[in-house]
């Protein structure tokens, strides 16, 4: 796989977590896509669980 677009950047998401169920939350969806582009993540939520 190629550099990504986010190598040697960091990214702080908040609400990166999801309610239980089928969806994708935005949070996590953001999370996801942003690990597939090399970004080194701070993930915040609320919601410890
Ligand atoms: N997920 C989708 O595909 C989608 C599409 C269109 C619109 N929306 C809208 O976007 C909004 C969010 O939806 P979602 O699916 O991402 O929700 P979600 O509930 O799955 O995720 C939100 C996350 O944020 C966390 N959170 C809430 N308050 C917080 C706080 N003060 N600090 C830190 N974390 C906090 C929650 O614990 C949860 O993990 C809603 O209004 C929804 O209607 C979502």
């Amino acid at each position: 796989m190629g550099k990504g677009r986010l190598e040697g950047k960091v990214a702080i998401i908040v609400g990166a977590g999801q309610q239980p169920g089928e969806t994708l939350g935005n949070g996590r969806a953001v999370a996801k896509r942003f690990a597939e582009e090399g970004a080194a993540l701070l993930l915040v939520d609320i919601n410890a669980d």
